[in-house]
Protein backbone atom coordinates (compact mmCIF):
# COMPACT_ATOMS: atom_id res chain seq x y z
CA UNK A 1 0.00 0.00 0.00
CA UNK A 2 1.20 3.39 -1.28
CA UNK A 3 1.21 6.40 1.48
CA UNK A 4 0.07 9.27 0.45
CA UNK A 5 0.35 13.20 2.55
CA UNK A 6 -0.37 16.02 2.54
CA UNK A 7 1.97 18.82 0.79
CA UNK A 8 0.14 21.55 1.00
CA UNK A 9 -2.57 23.41 2.85
CA UNK A 10 -5.38 26.46 2.03
CA UNK A 11 -8.34 27.45 3.57
CA UNK A 12 -10.81 30.76 3.30
CA UNK A 13 -13.26 32.49 5.68
CA UNK A 14 -15.52 34.92 4.05
CA UNK A 15 -15.11 38.29 5.64
CA UNK A 16 -17.95 38.65 6.97
CA UNK A 17 -18.71 37.96 10.85
CA UNK A 18 -21.60 37.43 12.46
CA UNK A 19 -21.14 37.09 16.60
CA UNK A 20 -23.21 35.84 19.06
CA UNK A 21 -24.31 39.05 19.99
CA UNK A 22 -25.35 39.52 16.42
CA UNK A 23 -27.37 36.48 16.89
CA UNK A 24 -29.01 38.45 20.11
CA UNK A 25 -30.59 40.29 18.36
CA UNK A 26 -32.12 38.30 16.00
CA UNK A 27 -33.30 35.01 17.66
CA UNK A 28 -33.62 34.53 21.62
CA UNK A 29 -30.74 33.44 22.51
CA UNK A 30 -27.62 34.68 24.39
CA UNK A 31 -23.88 34.70 24.28
CA UNK A 32 -23.57 32.81 27.41
CA UNK A 33 -25.93 30.19 25.99
CA UNK A 34 -24.12 29.34 22.36
CA UNK A 35 -20.70 29.64 24.63
CA UNK A 36 -21.77 27.01 27.05
CA UNK A 37 -23.42 25.12 24.72
CA UNK A 38 -21.41 24.74 22.10
CA UNK A 39 -18.66 26.87 22.77
CA UNK A 40 -19.15 28.87 19.95
CA UNK A 41 -18.30 32.72 20.00
CA UNK A 42 -18.84 33.87 15.81
CA UNK A 43 -18.99 32.72 12.63
CA UNK A 44 -17.98 34.11 8.70
CA UNK A 45 -20.65 34.38 6.36
CA UNK A 46 -20.94 34.62 3.06
CA UNK A 47 -22.31 37.22 1.29
CA UNK A 48 -25.00 36.98 -1.20
CA UNK A 49 -22.96 37.05 -4.19
CA UNK A 50 -20.70 34.74 -2.85
CA UNK A 51 -21.25 31.00 -3.78
CA UNK A 52 -19.36 27.70 -2.14
CA UNK A 53 -17.21 27.70 -4.92
CA UNK A 54 -16.04 30.93 -4.62
CA UNK A 55 -14.83 29.94 -1.30
CA UNK A 56 -12.82 26.84 -2.49
CA UNK A 57 -11.23 28.77 -5.01
CA UNK A 58 -9.40 31.11 -2.42
CA UNK A 59 -8.48 27.89 -0.46
CA UNK A 60 -7.53 26.16 -3.54
CA UNK A 61 -5.05 28.55 -4.78
CA UNK A 62 -3.28 29.30 -1.29
CA UNK A 63 -3.00 25.29 -1.26
CA UNK A 64 -1.42 25.14 -4.52
CA UNK A 65 0.69 28.02 -3.15
CA UNK A 66 1.77 26.21 -0.32
CA UNK A 67 2.86 22.85 -2.06
CA UNK A 68 4.62 24.88 -4.17
CA UNK A 69 3.49 23.16 -7.45
CA UNK A 70 2.12 24.36 -10.37
CA UNK A 71 -1.43 24.46 -11.06
CA UNK A 72 -1.23 22.08 -13.89
CA UNK A 73 0.27 19.31 -12.08
CA UNK A 74 -2.96 18.03 -10.20
CA UNK A 75 -4.68 16.16 -11.81
CA UNK A 76 -8.11 15.66 -10.05
CA UNK A 77 -10.11 17.69 -7.52
CA UNK A 78 -12.36 15.76 -5.09
CA UNK A 79 -14.83 18.40 -3.26
CA UNK A 80 -16.70 17.14 -0.15
CA UNK A 81 -19.75 19.34 0.13
CA UNK A 82 -23.74 19.76 1.06
CA UNK A 83 -23.95 23.61 -0.31
CA UNK A 84 -22.71 22.85 -3.55
CA UNK A 85 -23.53 26.36 -5.98
CA UNK A 86 -25.88 24.21 -7.90
CA UNK A 87 -27.16 20.89 -8.03
CA UNK A 88 -25.27 20.06 -11.39
CA UNK A 89 -22.85 20.37 -12.25
CA UNK A 90 -20.37 19.98 -9.26
CA UNK A 91 -18.76 22.51 -7.47
CA UNK A 92 -15.29 20.47 -8.02
CA UNK A 93 -16.35 22.02 -11.83
CA UNK A 94 -16.43 25.60 -10.72
CA UNK A 95 -13.20 25.24 -8.71
CA UNK A 96 -11.63 23.32 -12.26
CA UNK A 97 -13.26 26.35 -14.57
CA UNK A 98 -11.77 29.22 -11.93
CA UNK A 99 -8.01 27.47 -11.49
CA UNK A 100 -8.02 27.29 -15.16
CA UNK A 101 -7.38 23.29 -15.31
CA UNK A 102 -9.96 21.78 -17.47
CA UNK A 103 -9.23 18.16 -18.81
CA UNK A 104 -8.94 16.51 -15.25
CA UNK A 105 -11.27 14.61 -13.46
CA UNK A 106 -13.68 17.07 -10.77
CA UNK A 107 -16.08 15.54 -8.51
CA UNK A 108 -18.29 16.22 -5.59
CA UNK A 109 -18.65 13.97 -2.74
CA UNK A 110 -21.82 14.25 -0.42
CA UNK A 111 -20.96 13.40 3.16
CA UNK A 112 -21.56 16.00 4.85
CA UNK A 113 -19.26 16.65 8.17
CA UNK A 114 -17.18 13.90 7.20
CA UNK A 115 -16.75 15.06 3.61
CA UNK A 116 -13.06 16.10 3.32
CA UNK A 117 -11.58 12.62 5.28
CA UNK A 118 -14.37 10.64 2.73
CA UNK A 119 -12.43 12.63 -0.06
CA UNK A 120 -8.83 11.45 1.79
CA UNK A 121 -9.65 8.13 1.32
CA UNK A 122 -10.91 8.48 -2.32
CA UNK A 123 -7.57 9.76 -3.02
CA UNK A 124 -6.13 7.34 -1.47
CA UNK A 125 -7.38 4.86 -3.27
CA UNK A 126 -6.83 6.58 -6.42
CA UNK A 127 -2.90 7.25 -5.98
CA UNK A 128 -2.83 3.38 -4.53
CA UNK A 129 -3.84 2.33 -8.43
CA UNK A 130 -1.79 4.33 -10.28
CA UNK A 131 -4.65 6.36 -11.59
CA UNK A 132 -3.73 9.99 -10.63
CA UNK A 133 -0.72 11.21 -8.74
CA UNK A 134 -1.45 14.85 -7.40
CA UNK A 135 -5.21 15.35 -6.16
CA UNK A 136 -6.71 18.30 -4.67
CA UNK A 137 -8.58 17.08 -1.73
CA UNK A 138 -11.46 19.69 -0.57
CA UNK A 139 -13.90 20.35 1.61
CA UNK A 140 -16.67 23.41 3.11
CA UNK A 141 -19.49 24.59 3.10
CA UNK A 142 -21.49 27.94 3.05
CA UNK A 143 -24.03 26.34 4.82
CA UNK A 144 -25.30 30.11 5.75
CA UNK A 145 -27.17 29.87 2.47
CA UNK A 146 -29.52 26.53 4.03
CA UNK A 147 -29.93 27.99 7.94
CA UNK A 148 -33.26 28.94 8.71
CA UNK A 149 -32.54 32.46 10.62
CA UNK A 150 -35.86 31.84 12.63
CA UNK A 151 -34.71 28.84 14.34
CA UNK A 152 -32.56 29.46 17.60
CA UNK A 153 -31.72 25.78 17.85
CA UNK A 154 -29.58 25.91 14.46
CA UNK A 155 -29.01 29.09 13.08
CA UNK A 156 -26.22 29.37 16.30
CA UNK A 157 -24.18 26.65 15.42
CA UNK A 158 -23.29 26.85 11.42
CA UNK A 159 -20.88 28.76 9.98
CA UNK A 160 -18.92 28.85 6.27
CA UNK A 161 -15.72 28.59 4.95
CA UNK A 162 -13.52 25.74 3.10
CA UNK A 163 -10.12 24.01 3.50
CA UNK A 164 -8.29 22.53 0.77
CA UNK A 165 -5.13 20.09 1.02
CA UNK A 166 -3.11 18.82 -1.92
CA UNK A 167 -2.34 14.98 -1.49
CA UNK A 168 0.38 12.75 -3.14
CA UNK A 169 2.72 9.80 -2.58
CA UNK A 170 4.46 9.96 0.09
CA UNK A 171 8.60 9.35 -0.22
CA UNK A 172 9.61 9.04 3.16
CA UNK A 173 7.77 7.59 6.72
CA UNK A 174 4.97 10.97 6.94
CA UNK A 175 1.38 10.50 5.38
CA UNK A 176 -1.68 9.12 6.08
CA UNK A 177 -1.34 6.02 8.37
CA UNK A 178 -5.02 5.10 8.73
CA UNK A 179 -8.40 6.01 7.45
CA UNK A 180 -11.53 4.20 9.06
CA UNK A 181 -14.97 5.54 7.50
CA UNK A 182 -18.10 4.30 8.42
CA UNK A 183 -22.17 5.24 7.80
CA UNK A 184 -25.26 4.57 8.90
CA UNK A 185 -28.75 5.30 6.78
CA UNK A 186 -31.16 4.74 9.39
CA UNK A 187 -31.07 8.06 11.19
CA UNK A 188 -30.53 9.65 8.25
CA UNK A 189 -33.75 12.29 9.17
CA UNK A 190 -31.88 13.38 12.30
CA UNK A 191 -29.84 16.04 10.42
CA UNK A 192 -30.74 16.93 6.86
CA UNK A 193 -32.10 19.36 4.52
CA UNK A 194 -35.35 17.52 3.55
CA UNK A 195 -36.19 19.50 -0.05
CA UNK A 196 -34.60 20.72 -3.57
CA UNK A 197 -33.77 16.94 -4.36
CA UNK A 198 -35.82 14.16 -5.99
CA UNK A 199 -38.00 13.21 -2.85
CA UNK A 200 -38.91 17.20 -2.45
CA UNK A 201 -38.54 18.98 -5.20
CA UNK A 202 -39.03 22.87 -4.85
CA UNK A 203 -42.71 24.13 -4.45
CA UNK A 204 -44.07 27.51 -3.24
CA UNK A 205 -45.18 25.04 -0.08
CA UNK A 206 -41.56 23.33 0.51
CA UNK A 207 -40.35 27.09 0.29
CA UNK A 208 -42.83 28.15 2.75
CA UNK A 209 -42.64 25.51 4.84
CA UNK A 210 -38.55 25.79 5.38
CA UNK A 211 -37.79 22.57 4.09
CA UNK A 212 -34.94 23.77 1.80
CA UNK A 213 -33.32 24.58 5.53
CA UNK A 214 -31.31 22.67 7.83
CA UNK A 215 -33.40 19.93 10.03
CA UNK A 216 -31.77 19.31 13.33
CA UNK A 217 -32.61 16.83 16.05
CA UNK A 218 -29.66 18.28 18.31
CA UNK A 219 -30.43 16.26 21.12
CA UNK A 220 -30.35 13.18 19.13
CA UNK A 221 -27.39 13.79 17.14
CA UNK A 222 -25.10 14.82 20.26
CA UNK A 223 -25.30 11.80 22.12
CA UNK A 224 -24.53 9.49 18.15
CA UNK A 225 -21.76 12.00 17.81
CA UNK A 226 -20.14 11.68 21.23
CA UNK A 227 -20.60 7.50 20.79
CA UNK A 228 -19.46 7.23 17.53
CA UNK A 229 -16.59 9.59 17.01
CA UNK A 230 -14.99 8.09 20.23
CA UNK A 231 -15.72 4.81 18.59
CA UNK A 232 -14.24 5.88 14.98
CA UNK A 233 -10.99 7.48 16.75
CA UNK A 234 -10.44 4.19 18.93
CA UNK A 235 -10.40 2.80 15.55
CA UNK A 236 -8.19 4.65 13.75
CA UNK A 237 -5.84 4.82 16.34
CA UNK A 238 -6.07 0.58 16.37
CA UNK A 239 -5.32 0.37 12.46
CA UNK A 240 -2.44 2.46 12.96
CA UNK A 241 -1.01 0.38 15.82
CA UNK A 242 -0.42 3.41 18.64
CA UNK A 243 -2.87 4.70 21.43
CA UNK A 244 -3.78 8.25 22.48
CA UNK A 245 -0.56 9.09 24.34
CA UNK A 246 1.21 8.75 20.95
CA UNK A 247 -0.52 11.49 18.96
CA UNK A 248 0.82 14.90 18.75
CA UNK A 249 -2.34 17.01 18.04
CA UNK A 250 -6.30 15.83 17.91
CA UNK A 251 -8.25 17.73 15.43
CA UNK A 252 -11.86 16.20 15.61
CA UNK A 253 -14.69 17.72 14.12
CA UNK A 254 -15.51 21.58 15.02
CA UNK A 255 -19.42 21.11 15.69
CA UNK A 256 -19.82 21.41 19.60
CA UNK A 257 -16.87 21.85 21.94
CA UNK A 258 -18.35 19.70 24.23
CA UNK A 259 -18.41 16.51 21.99
CA UNK A 260 -14.53 17.57 20.95
CA UNK A 261 -13.30 17.09 24.80
CA UNK A 262 -15.22 14.36 25.58
CA UNK A 263 -13.91 12.23 22.81
CA UNK A 264 -10.71 13.64 23.93
CA UNK A 265 -11.30 11.88 26.93
CA UNK A 266 -12.15 8.70 25.89
CA UNK A 267 -8.83 8.45 23.54
CA UNK A 268 -6.85 9.24 26.64
CA UNK A 269 -6.02 12.41 24.61
CA UNK A 270 -5.45 15.84 27.02
CA UNK A 271 -7.06 18.98 26.47
CA UNK A 272 -4.15 20.73 25.62
CA UNK A 273 -2.96 18.57 22.61
CA UNK A 274 -7.20 19.30 21.01
CA UNK A 275 -6.90 22.02 18.05
CA UNK A 276 -9.59 24.09 18.53
CA UNK A 277 -11.33 26.67 16.09
CA UNK A 278 -14.66 26.40 16.71
CA UNK A 279 -14.91 29.96 18.61
CA UNK A 280 -13.83 31.58 15.46
CA UNK A 281 -15.61 29.15 12.59
CA UNK A 282 -18.57 27.58 14.53
CA UNK A 283 -19.51 24.12 12.67
CA UNK A 284 -18.50 24.52 8.82
CA UNK A 285 -19.11 21.02 8.16
CA UNK A 286 -16.64 19.26 5.48
CA UNK A 287 -14.77 22.45 5.81
CA UNK A 288 -14.21 21.99 9.41
CA UNK A 289 -10.87 19.49 9.99
CA UNK A 290 -9.36 20.79 6.60
CA UNK A 291 -9.59 24.44 7.63
CA UNK A 292 -7.80 23.72 10.62
CA UNK A 293 -5.42 21.40 9.72
CA UNK A 294 -4.63 25.10 7.79
CA UNK A 295 -5.14 27.22 10.47
CA UNK A 296 -2.07 24.78 12.48
CA UNK A 297 0.13 24.72 9.21
CA UNK A 298 0.21 28.38 8.54
CA UNK A 299 0.94 28.99 12.76
CA UNK A 300 3.78 26.72 12.33
CA UNK A 301 2.19 24.22 14.75
CA UNK A 302 2.52 21.12 12.62
CA UNK A 303 6.17 19.98 12.74
CA UNK A 304 8.16 16.54 10.81
CA UNK A 305 6.84 14.01 12.46
CA UNK A 306 4.03 14.81 14.64
CA UNK A 307 1.54 12.23 14.64
CA UNK A 308 -2.51 14.03 14.00
CA UNK A 309 -5.31 12.05 14.39
CA UNK A 310 -8.38 13.71 12.59
CA UNK A 311 -11.96 12.58 13.25
CA UNK A 312 -15.56 13.59 11.97
CA UNK A 313 -18.68 13.07 12.36
CA UNK A 314 -22.02 14.02 10.69
CA UNK A 315 -25.36 13.93 8.51
CA UNK A 316 -26.42 10.48 7.30
CA UNK A 317 -24.83 9.94 9.91
CA UNK A 318 -21.32 9.54 8.17
CA UNK A 319 -18.30 9.32 10.28
CA UNK A 320 -13.90 8.82 9.61
CA UNK A 321 -10.85 9.36 11.37
CA UNK A 322 -7.15 9.31 10.28
CA UNK A 323 -3.93 8.68 11.44
CA UNK A 324 -1.45 11.32 9.95
CA UNK A 325 2.36 11.30 10.02
CA UNK A 326 3.24 15.34 9.25
O1 LIG B 1 -21.98 18.56 12.46
C1 LIG B 1 -22.84 17.48 12.63
C2 LIG B 1 -22.99 17.13 13.99
N1 LIG B 1 -23.75 18.11 14.73
C3 LIG B 1 -23.63 18.10 16.02
O2 LIG B 1 -22.85 17.36 16.51
C4 LIG B 1 -24.55 18.96 16.86
C5 LIG B 1 -25.03 18.13 18.00
N2 LIG B 1 -25.86 18.78 18.98
C6 LIG B 1 -25.41 19.77 19.81
O3 LIG B 1 -24.30 20.23 19.69
C7 LIG B 1 -26.30 20.22 20.93
O4 LIG B 1 -27.38 19.32 21.05
C8 LIG B 1 -26.87 21.66 20.76
C9 LIG B 1 -25.74 22.67 20.94
C10 LIG B 1 -27.50 21.78 19.40
C11 LIG B 1 -27.91 21.93 21.84
O5 LIG B 1 -27.38 21.80 23.13
P1 LIG B 1 -28.18 21.00 24.25
O6 LIG B 1 -27.40 21.11 25.50
O7 LIG B 1 -28.43 19.63 23.69
O8 LIG B 1 -29.49 21.86 24.40
P2 LIG B 1 -31.00 21.38 24.17
O9 LIG B 1 -31.24 21.17 22.72
O10 LIG B 1 -31.28 20.26 25.10
O11 LIG B 1 -31.78 22.64 24.63
C12 LIG B 1 -31.81 23.06 25.99
C13 LIG B 1 -32.70 24.26 26.09
C14 LIG B 1 -34.08 24.06 25.47
O12 LIG B 1 -35.01 24.76 26.28
P3 LIG B 1 -35.93 23.97 27.33
O13 LIG B 1 -36.71 22.99 26.50
O14 LIG B 1 -34.98 23.31 28.27
O15 LIG B 1 -36.73 25.05 27.94
C15 LIG B 1 -33.98 24.76 24.14
O16 LIG B 1 -35.23 25.24 23.69
O17 LIG B 1 -32.11 25.36 25.37
C16 LIG B 1 -33.07 25.91 24.47
N3 LIG B 1 -32.35 26.42 23.30
C17 LIG B 1 -31.78 27.64 23.29
N4 LIG B 1 -31.73 28.63 24.22
C18 LIG B 1 -31.05 29.73 23.90
C19 LIG B 1 -32.12 25.83 22.13
N5 LIG B 1 -31.39 26.64 21.33
C20 LIG B 1 -31.18 27.78 22.04
C21 LIG B 1 -30.49 28.96 21.75
N6 LIG B 1 -30.46 29.91 22.72
N7 LIG B 1 -29.85 29.18 20.58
Amino acid sequence: MKRIKIIGTGSFLPEKVLTNFDLEKMVDTTDEWIMKRSGIRERHIASENQATSDLGFEAAKQAIENAKIDKNTIDCIIFGTVTPDTLFPSTAIYVQKALGIPGIPVFDISAACSGFIYGLAIAQGFINSGAYKRILVMGGETLSKVTNWEDRSTCVLFGDGVGAAVVEESNDDSGIISIYLGADGNMENLLCQPAGGSRIPATEESVKNKLHTIHMDGNEVYKHAVNTMAQAATKALELAGISGNDVTHFIPHQANIRIMETTAKFVDIPREKVFVNIDRTANTSAGSIAIALDEMNRKGMLKKGDIILIDAFGAGFTWGSAVIRW
